[in-house]
Protein backbone atom coordinates (compact mmCIF):
# COMPACT_ATOMS: atom_id res chain seq x y z
CA UNK A 1 0.00 0.00 0.00
CA UNK A 2 1.04 3.00 -0.63
CA UNK A 3 2.37 6.05 1.57
CA UNK A 4 -0.78 7.87 0.42
CA UNK A 5 -3.44 5.14 0.58
CA UNK A 6 -1.93 4.53 4.25
CA UNK A 7 -2.45 7.89 5.20
CA UNK A 8 -6.22 7.69 3.92
CA UNK A 9 -7.06 4.62 5.52
CA UNK A 10 -5.82 5.98 9.10
CA UNK A 11 -7.21 8.99 8.50
CA UNK A 12 -10.93 7.15 7.67
CA UNK A 13 -9.95 4.70 10.59
CA UNK A 14 -9.54 7.89 12.65
CA UNK A 15 -12.88 8.88 11.91
CA UNK A 16 -14.97 6.26 12.42
CA UNK A 17 -12.99 5.64 16.09
CA UNK A 18 -13.67 9.43 16.85
CA UNK A 19 -17.11 9.26 15.86
CA UNK A 20 -17.45 6.92 18.79
CA UNK A 21 -16.03 8.65 21.80
CA UNK A 22 -18.06 9.65 24.64
CA UNK A 23 -15.97 11.14 27.55
CA UNK A 24 -12.69 12.51 27.71
CA UNK A 25 -11.02 8.97 28.56
CA UNK A 26 -12.02 7.59 25.20
CA UNK A 27 -9.95 10.50 23.69
CA UNK A 28 -6.64 9.95 25.30
CA UNK A 29 -6.89 6.40 24.27
CA UNK A 30 -7.36 7.82 20.48
CA UNK A 31 -4.38 10.33 21.60
CA UNK A 32 -2.38 7.33 22.51
CA UNK A 33 -3.30 5.03 18.95
CA UNK A 34 -2.77 7.63 16.78
CA UNK A 35 -0.53 10.16 17.73
CA UNK A 36 1.97 8.83 20.38
CA UNK A 37 5.62 7.80 19.88
CA UNK A 38 4.51 4.73 18.17
CA UNK A 39 1.14 5.87 17.22
CA UNK A 40 -0.21 5.26 13.82
CA UNK A 41 0.20 8.80 12.65
CA UNK A 42 3.60 8.59 13.95
CA UNK A 43 4.16 5.38 11.87
CA UNK A 44 3.17 7.02 8.80
CA UNK A 45 6.08 9.79 9.09
CA UNK A 46 8.54 7.15 10.08
CA UNK A 47 7.91 5.92 6.44
CA UNK A 48 8.31 9.21 4.60
CA UNK A 49 11.95 8.12 4.63
CA UNK A 50 11.13 6.07 1.88
CA UNK A 51 9.13 7.59 -0.34
CA UNK A 52 10.78 9.16 -3.42
CA UNK A 53 11.92 12.98 -3.90
CA UNK A 54 9.35 14.08 -5.58
CA UNK A 55 6.30 12.31 -3.85
CA UNK A 56 7.71 13.68 -0.54
CA UNK A 57 6.72 17.81 -0.36
CA UNK A 58 3.33 16.94 -0.84
CA UNK A 59 2.95 13.58 1.31
CA UNK A 60 4.63 15.51 4.09
CA UNK A 61 2.37 18.24 4.07
CA UNK A 62 -0.63 15.88 3.75
CA UNK A 63 0.89 14.21 6.68
CA UNK A 64 1.55 17.37 8.96
CA UNK A 65 -2.30 18.49 8.29
CA UNK A 66 -3.48 15.12 9.48
CA UNK A 67 -1.80 15.56 12.70
CA UNK A 68 -3.12 19.13 13.01
CA UNK A 69 -6.55 17.71 12.38
CA UNK A 70 -6.57 14.91 14.46
CA UNK A 71 -4.65 16.91 17.72
CA UNK A 72 -7.40 19.64 16.82
CA UNK A 73 -10.33 17.03 17.05
CA UNK A 74 -9.23 15.46 20.12
CA UNK A 75 -8.72 18.54 21.91
CA UNK A 76 -11.61 19.79 21.25
CA UNK A 77 -13.60 16.73 23.34
CA UNK A 78 -11.99 18.20 26.46
CA UNK A 79 -14.28 21.08 26.41
CA UNK A 80 -17.29 19.41 24.39
CA UNK A 81 -20.26 19.39 25.83
CA UNK A 82 -20.41 15.60 26.27
CA UNK A 83 -17.86 15.21 28.46
CA UNK A 84 -18.65 13.32 31.55
CA UNK A 85 -17.90 13.78 35.30
CA UNK A 86 -15.03 12.03 34.11
CA UNK A 87 -13.44 14.71 31.99
CA UNK A 88 -10.13 15.70 32.40
CA UNK A 89 -10.95 19.55 31.97
CA UNK A 90 -13.28 19.59 35.14
CA UNK A 91 -11.15 20.49 38.18
CA UNK A 92 -14.10 18.52 40.44
CA UNK A 93 -12.09 20.39 43.57
CA UNK A 94 -12.46 23.85 42.55
CA UNK A 95 -15.47 25.44 44.69
CA UNK A 96 -18.74 26.30 42.95
CA UNK A 97 -19.66 29.84 41.49
CA UNK A 98 -22.20 31.23 44.13
CA UNK A 99 -24.89 32.78 42.99
CA UNK A 100 -26.61 35.69 44.57
CA UNK A 101 -29.80 34.84 45.67
CA UNK A 102 -33.11 37.15 45.71
CA UNK A 103 -34.94 37.02 49.37
CA UNK A 104 -38.68 38.56 50.32
CA UNK A 105 -38.64 42.27 51.20
CA UNK A 106 -38.53 42.87 54.93
CA UNK A 107 -42.35 44.76 54.44
CA UNK A 108 -43.46 41.81 52.72
CA UNK A 109 -42.13 39.33 55.08
CA UNK A 110 -43.88 41.72 58.12
CA UNK A 111 -46.90 42.00 55.61
CA UNK A 112 -46.87 37.72 55.73
CA UNK A 113 -46.66 37.65 59.56
CA UNK A 114 -49.72 40.15 60.14
CA UNK A 115 -51.77 38.01 57.77
CA UNK A 116 -50.88 34.80 59.49
CA UNK A 117 -51.21 35.89 62.73
CA UNK A 118 -55.32 37.06 61.64
CA UNK A 119 -55.67 34.39 59.66
CA UNK A 120 -55.26 31.66 62.39
CA UNK A 121 -57.89 33.35 64.66
CA UNK A 122 -60.74 33.79 61.86
CA UNK A 123 -60.31 36.88 60.16
CA UNK A 124 -60.53 37.10 56.23
CA UNK A 125 -58.55 38.88 53.99
CA UNK A 126 -60.00 41.40 51.45
CA UNK A 127 -58.53 43.90 49.48
CA UNK A 128 -59.63 47.50 48.35
CA UNK A 129 -59.14 50.38 45.49
CA UNK A 130 -55.49 52.88 46.38
CA UNK A 131 -57.35 55.35 44.41
CA UNK A 132 -61.03 56.12 45.42
CA UNK A 133 -63.54 58.90 45.82
CA UNK A 134 -63.88 61.40 48.31
CA UNK A 135 -67.08 59.47 49.72
CA UNK A 136 -65.37 56.13 50.53
CA UNK A 137 -62.34 57.56 51.86
CA UNK A 138 -63.73 59.97 54.22
CA UNK A 139 -67.39 61.44 53.78
CA UNK A 140 -69.01 57.74 54.26
CA UNK A 141 -66.25 57.15 57.59
CA UNK A 142 -68.39 60.42 59.09
CA UNK A 143 -65.89 62.93 57.77
CA UNK A 144 -68.05 65.49 56.02
CA UNK A 145 -66.51 67.92 53.86
CA UNK A 146 -65.05 70.84 55.51
CA UNK A 147 -64.91 68.82 58.64
CA UNK A 148 -61.32 69.51 60.49
CA UNK A 149 -60.76 66.07 60.79
CA UNK A 150 -60.05 66.14 57.21
CA UNK A 151 -57.05 67.82 58.22
CA UNK A 152 -55.31 65.20 59.98
CA UNK A 153 -54.24 63.09 57.32
CA UNK A 154 -52.93 65.35 54.07
CA UNK A 155 -54.13 63.95 50.95
CA UNK A 156 -53.30 63.63 47.73
CA UNK A 157 -56.07 64.83 44.85
CA UNK A 158 -56.06 62.60 42.09
CA UNK A 159 -58.81 65.17 41.07
CA UNK A 160 -61.94 66.96 42.25
CA UNK A 161 -63.22 64.13 43.86
CA UNK A 162 -60.85 61.42 43.99
CA UNK A 163 -57.99 61.06 45.65
CA UNK A 164 -55.22 58.46 46.41
CA UNK A 165 -56.74 56.95 49.99
CA UNK A 166 -55.05 58.18 53.23
CA UNK A 167 -56.11 55.27 54.48
CA UNK A 168 -57.13 51.43 54.39
CA UNK A 169 -60.56 52.58 56.20
CA UNK A 170 -61.76 53.46 52.71
CA UNK A 171 -62.42 49.89 52.48
CA UNK A 172 -64.26 49.36 55.60
CA UNK A 173 -67.18 50.98 53.61
CA UNK A 174 -66.94 48.86 50.22
CA UNK A 175 -66.69 45.55 52.54
CA UNK A 176 -70.06 46.79 54.07
CA UNK A 177 -71.58 47.71 50.94
CA UNK A 178 -70.80 44.39 49.64
CA UNK A 179 -71.74 42.09 52.44
CA UNK A 180 -74.38 41.74 55.28
CA UNK A 181 -73.01 41.33 58.38
CA UNK A 182 -71.64 39.55 60.58
CA UNK A 183 -68.47 39.65 59.01
CA UNK A 184 -64.40 39.95 59.86
CA UNK A 185 -61.99 41.08 57.57
CA UNK A 186 -58.34 42.04 57.84
CA UNK A 187 -57.37 44.60 54.75
CA UNK A 188 -53.53 44.94 54.11
CA UNK A 189 -52.97 47.65 51.50
CA UNK A 190 -50.45 50.75 50.10
CA UNK A 191 -51.81 54.37 51.60
CA UNK A 192 -50.87 57.94 50.38
CA UNK A 193 -50.16 61.06 52.61
CA UNK A 194 -48.41 64.53 51.44
CA UNK A 195 -46.73 64.56 54.41
CA UNK A 196 -43.34 66.05 55.72
CA UNK A 197 -40.84 63.01 55.53
CA UNK A 198 -39.16 62.21 58.46
CA UNK A 199 -37.84 58.97 60.16
CA UNK A 200 -41.32 57.45 60.82
CA UNK A 201 -43.34 59.35 57.59
CA UNK A 202 -43.25 58.96 54.61
CA UNK A 203 -45.77 60.17 51.66
CA UNK A 204 -46.31 56.36 50.88
CA UNK A 205 -46.13 53.36 53.58
CA UNK A 206 -48.64 50.50 54.26
CA UNK A 207 -51.09 49.91 56.43
CA UNK A 208 -53.57 47.07 57.77
CA UNK A 209 -56.73 47.50 58.58
CA UNK A 210 -59.29 45.10 60.89
CA UNK A 211 -63.47 45.37 60.96
CA UNK A 212 -65.07 42.86 63.20
CA UNK A 213 -69.25 43.44 63.06
CA UNK A 214 -71.23 41.39 64.93
CA UNK A 215 -74.31 41.39 67.37
CA UNK A 216 -72.45 41.78 70.63
CA UNK A 217 -69.04 42.92 69.84
CA UNK A 218 -67.36 45.20 73.12
CA UNK A 219 -64.21 47.08 73.18
CA UNK A 220 -62.63 44.18 76.03
CA UNK A 221 -62.65 41.67 72.59
CA UNK A 222 -61.14 44.58 70.50
CA UNK A 223 -58.52 44.85 73.27
CA UNK A 224 -57.77 40.94 73.77
CA UNK A 225 -57.93 40.55 69.68
CA UNK A 226 -55.01 43.83 69.97
CA UNK A 227 -53.23 42.64 72.60
CA UNK A 228 -52.54 38.74 71.16
CA UNK A 229 -51.42 40.16 68.08
CA UNK A 230 -49.22 42.39 69.72
CA UNK A 231 -48.07 39.36 71.79
CA UNK A 232 -47.40 37.28 69.09
CA UNK A 233 -45.59 39.86 66.79
CA UNK A 234 -43.43 41.35 69.18
CA UNK A 235 -43.51 38.40 71.89
CA UNK A 236 -44.79 38.59 75.32
CA UNK A 237 -42.01 40.70 77.30
CA UNK A 238 -42.02 43.68 74.91
CA UNK A 239 -44.17 46.82 77.09
CA UNK A 240 -47.07 48.28 75.43
CA UNK A 241 -50.21 50.66 76.07
CA UNK A 242 -52.80 51.76 75.18
CA UNK A 243 -54.07 55.32 75.25
CA UNK A 244 -57.74 57.13 74.61
CA UNK A 245 -57.76 58.81 70.99
CA UNK A 246 -60.23 60.41 68.32
CA UNK A 247 -60.98 59.21 65.03
CA UNK A 248 -64.22 60.18 63.42
CA UNK A 249 -64.93 56.47 62.75
CA UNK A 250 -64.77 54.91 65.94
CA UNK A 251 -66.13 56.04 69.08
CA UNK A 252 -64.43 55.57 71.02
CA UNK A 253 -60.97 55.40 70.00
CA UNK A 254 -57.44 54.53 71.33
CA UNK A 255 -54.23 54.30 70.22
CA UNK A 256 -51.62 51.40 70.71
CA UNK A 257 -47.83 52.55 71.28
CA UNK A 258 -45.41 49.88 71.75
CA UNK A 259 -41.74 50.57 73.32
CA UNK A 260 -39.25 51.51 71.21
CA UNK A 261 -36.24 49.91 72.63
CA UNK A 262 -33.71 51.92 69.80
CA UNK A 263 -34.50 55.46 70.85
CA UNK A 264 -36.18 54.43 74.38
CA UNK A 265 -39.57 56.01 73.83
CA UNK A 266 -42.95 54.93 72.50
CA UNK A 267 -44.41 54.42 68.77
CA UNK A 268 -47.54 54.75 67.50
CA UNK A 269 -48.11 51.45 65.35
CA UNK A 270 -52.36 51.60 65.55
CA UNK A 271 -55.13 53.28 65.99
CA UNK A 272 -58.72 51.77 66.29
CA UNK A 273 -62.16 51.96 68.36
CA UNK A 274 -65.58 50.82 68.40
CA UNK A 275 -67.36 51.32 64.78
CA UNK A 276 -69.54 54.46 65.02
CA UNK A 277 -73.27 54.25 64.37
CA UNK A 278 -72.80 56.80 61.82
CA UNK A 279 -70.88 54.42 59.62
CA UNK A 280 -73.45 52.09 59.93
CA UNK A 281 -75.87 54.12 59.03
CA UNK A 282 -74.06 55.58 55.39
CA UNK A 283 -73.43 51.47 54.88
CA UNK A 284 -77.10 50.86 55.68
CA UNK A 285 -76.58 48.70 58.81
CA UNK A 286 -79.06 48.17 61.43
CA UNK A 287 -77.58 50.49 64.00
CA UNK A 288 -80.02 48.65 66.66
CA UNK A 289 -78.69 45.28 66.05
CA UNK A 290 -75.25 45.43 65.15
CA UNK A 291 -71.98 46.21 66.80
CA UNK A 292 -68.10 46.74 65.77
CA UNK A 293 -64.74 46.81 66.00
CA UNK A 294 -62.01 48.44 64.19
CA UNK A 295 -58.41 48.80 64.03
CA UNK A 296 -55.41 50.12 61.45
CA UNK A 297 -52.13 49.25 62.01
CA UNK A 298 -49.38 50.87 60.07
CA UNK A 299 -46.46 47.53 58.98
CA UNK A 300 -43.64 49.87 58.00
CA UNK A 301 -43.14 50.87 62.15
CA UNK A 302 -44.23 47.56 62.75
CA UNK A 303 -41.61 46.12 60.98
CA UNK A 304 -39.10 48.99 62.39
CA UNK A 305 -39.87 47.85 65.85
CA UNK A 306 -39.39 44.19 65.16
CA UNK A 307 -35.99 44.39 63.26
CA UNK A 308 -34.73 47.46 64.91
CA UNK A 309 -34.85 49.69 61.78
CA UNK A 310 -34.31 53.19 62.39
CA UNK A 311 -35.93 54.99 59.61
CA UNK A 312 -39.07 54.63 57.05
CA UNK A 313 -37.09 55.62 54.14
CA UNK A 314 -34.71 52.77 54.29
CA UNK A 315 -37.98 50.25 53.07
CA UNK A 316 -38.13 52.48 49.77
CA UNK A 317 -34.38 53.18 48.48
CA UNK A 318 -33.78 49.42 47.47
CA UNK A 319 -30.35 50.06 48.87
CA UNK A 320 -29.02 45.93 48.78
CA UNK A 321 -26.95 46.23 51.31
CA UNK A 322 -29.74 46.88 53.85
CA UNK A 323 -32.57 44.20 52.08
CA UNK A 324 -29.35 41.80 52.60
CA UNK A 325 -30.07 41.63 56.06
CA UNK A 326 -33.66 40.15 56.13
N1 LIG B 1 -57.45 55.18 59.53
C1 LIG B 1 -56.71 55.60 60.69
C2 LIG B 1 -55.42 56.26 60.24
O1 LIG B 1 -54.96 55.97 59.18
C3 LIG B 1 -56.36 54.43 61.56
C4 LIG B 1 -57.59 53.83 62.17
C5 LIG B 1 -58.02 54.30 63.38
C6 LIG B 1 -58.28 52.85 61.53
C7 LIG B 1 -59.16 53.77 63.96
C8 LIG B 1 -59.39 52.31 62.10
C9 LIG B 1 -59.83 52.78 63.31
O2 LIG B 1 -60.10 51.33 61.53
O3 LIG B 1 -60.92 52.23 63.88
O4 LIG B 1 -54.87 57.04 60.95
Amino acid sequence: MSLKDSLESVENDFLTDFAKTSSASDGVALKQKYLSRNGLVTNLFKQLGQVSKDEKPLLGQLLNQLKIDLSTKLDSLDSSSNSGPDSLSVDIAMPGKIYPEGSIHVLEQTMLDIKKIFAEIGFNIAYGPEIDDDYHNFTALNVPEHHPARDMQDTFFVDNDIVLRTHTSNVQIHLMEEEEPPLRFIVPGRVYRNEAISYKSYCLFHQVEGLFVDKNVSFAQLKGCLEYFAKKMFGTDRKMRWRPSYFPFTEPSAEVDIWDEQRNQWMEILGCGMVDPEVFKSVGYDTNIWKGYAFGMGVERIAMLKHDIDDIRLFYNGDVRFLRQF
